[in-house]
């Protein structure tokens, strides 16, 4: 698509499918802290969206709305919130039947779905997300909220019973940590968010939620939702600068676990700014660049099909993104060709609009970024190889296959976060191993060829340097009940619908030596059901 093309895709206001359209913008004073809507009355900021409409023969950059940015003591006022309402693992909440937390979290689920079209919208208005996507997006995390349920329902079966050993009694559960810290990236602010949030929830700590810098508003329907199914000061909402929001709440000391989704940059000031690193507990996705390894063997059609939605889908901006693709020279050409034919036919627009595929970028200066790494592959003798690759338009950039590119170009190891695909030819299949080995990421690889031999020869030795390893598929983090983690600066922790329930809780156990004294003690406790600790309750 060339300059002129890619700007007859942005529409005139009227062209703006009514369902879709935001009427009027979404002016965002309200936040939730402890149990209350609060109207913040000092500085917000302006959100716009990366759609742009043509008037008057000018591209104008959409404003949706704006949102608070709190200052240092309303972000601690937050976090004071939770700390009361966790009070010490005396709280409402931290001591609530499992039963009782699953029976608010199912009425959160089910008022959170009322909200879908609000939510959806938003979606597609705040970060460019196609409408099949963010429809995705929101369903997929109504279905984590329920398979998330089911797991803390075995997750207790299992710890339902005292148990004797050498003498002595235990029971075992899992207890909340505390206060987490709960920070998503703009990529999935509302799924990837909430799949630490609501198991966070579910094991009974009391969270400060931070949205992402985009897809914040899409937070603001479901405010009252949270306010009405949750006791006051469980969940807290804050918005704002880093340093002035969740900096200080890491530098008071009182957050217990932390669980953030960004760069490795941001999670390293976070960390180090807690006065005490060993009462913090993390749980952080971080960058990759997962490489796809295609081998002369690969079933080249179905080898371009899975590394074009692996490299394009959301315009790349997944952190499980195919993000560098091998390809054994032998096959270079017919790749190169097929990939790049395919991507012709892939559908650019806005994000409401049938089957779009390629939609504008949200973040300020993406397309400047993404273009100084095209430039500096050009300088450096890469071409781009498709027709108008690399074309900007406002917010939308064409995508672009780079190719050839070596070590020498940013683009090898900057982890681009966005349409463009640099392709290296290998004659070695060590070339691409030793690019995973040497990596500062571990997250996954993709690896393609028909032969099982050949398979062998890429899992053995690849399976200790990343965290997945798919075979002739795009990386990908789903179904989310398979672990979700990575080695070296890729994450730290590991989340799945069950992981996730570990990482916001601790194993506890109330032990007691046998004795007359000790059988009868316990056999009133659990007779009367007077604790909520100890009970060997079977929840349905
Ligand atoms: O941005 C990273 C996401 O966790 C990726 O999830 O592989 O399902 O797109 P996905």
């Amino acid at each position: 698509m060339n300059s002129e093309q890619l700007r007859q895709l942005f529409p005139s206001p009227s062209a703006i499918p009514p369902a879709y359209a935001l009427s009027t913008p979404i002016e965002q004073r309200e936040y939730l802290v402890n149990g209350e809507i609060k109207i913040w009355n000092g500085p917000v900021a302006e959100v716009y969206s990366p759609i742009h409409v043509m008037e008057g023969g000018e591209l104008k950059q959409v404003r949706i709305g704006s949102q608070p940015v709190l200052d240092r003591a309303a972000a601690l006022e937050a976090l004071d919130a939770a700390i009361r309402s966790y009070d010490g693992g005396r709280g409402e909440w931290a001591t609530m039947r499992v039963k009782q937390r699953i029976e608010c979290m199912v009425r959160f689920a089910k008022g959170m779905k009322e909200k879908r079209s609000e939510v959806v919208k938003l979606l597609m208005w705040e970060i460019g997300k196609s409408l099949a996507d963010s429809g995705k997006e929101f369903d997929r995390t109504i279905d984590y909220i329920f398979e998330t349920i089911e797991a803390l329902k075995t997750l207790d079966h299992d710890s339902s019973r005292i148990q004797k050993v050498q003498g002595v009694y235990a029971q075992i559960r899992r207890g909340p940590l505390g206060v987490a810290l709960c920070m998503g990236p703009y990529n999935y602010p509302l799924n990837e968010t909430y799949c630490s949030l609501i198991p966070a929830l579910l094991m009974g700590n009391s969270v400060v939620f931070k949205p992402a810098k985009y897809g914040v508003l899409l937070n603001r329907p479901l405010l009252e939702v949270f306010r009405d199914c949750f006791p006051k000061g469980v969940i807290n909402f804050i918005y704002g600068e880093g340093p002035e929001t969740s900096g200080a709440l890491m530098e008071s000391g009182k957050v217990d676990v932390l669980s953030f989704i960004g760069t490795s940059r941001v999670a390293n000031i976070l960390k180090k700014q807690h006065p005490q690193p060993n009462r913090l507990r993390a749980a952080l996705g971080l960058e990759a660049k997962n490489p796809a390894i295609i081998m002369p063997d690969a079933d080249l059609d179905l080898t371009v099909d899975e590394c074009i939605t692996g490299s394009l889908s959301y315009n790349g901006q997944r952190c499980t993104a195919l993000k560098i693709i091998f390809v054994h020279e032998s096959v270079r050409e017919k790749f190169l060709e097929t990939y790049c034919a395919k991507l012709k036919s892939l559908k650019a627009g806005m994000p409401w609009e049938d089957k779009v595929m390629l939609t504008p970028l949200p973040e300020k200066g993406k397309t400047d970024y993404l273009k100084s790494l095209i430039d500096d592959a050009c300088a450096k003798g890469a071409k781009v190889m498709n027709e108008n690759g690399g074309t900007v338009v406002a917010s939308l950039l064409y995508p672009a296959v780079l190719y050839p590119v070596d070590s020498t170009m940013r683009i090898y190891n900057e982890e681009q976060f966005g349409p463009v695909v640099p392709v290296v030819s290998f004659s070695d299949v060590r070339t691409p191993i030793d690019y995973v080995v040497n990596s500062n990421y571990g997250q996954q690889v993709s690896v393609f060829a028909t032969d099982p031999e050949t398979v062998v020869g890429l899992v053995d030795p690849l399976v200790n340097q990343v965290c997945r390893v798919n075979i002739n598929s795009q990386c990908q983090r789903g179904p989310d009940v398979f672990p979700f983690n990575g080695r070296k600066d890729s994450a730290e922790g590991t989340l799945s619908v069950s992981d996730a329930l570990r990482v916001f809780s601790i194993r506890t156990l109330v032990a007691a030596k046998q004795s007359d004294l000790n059988d009868k003690i316990l056999s009133e406790i659990l007779e009367e059901r007077s604790s909520r600790f100890l009970n060997s309750d079977y929840i349905l």
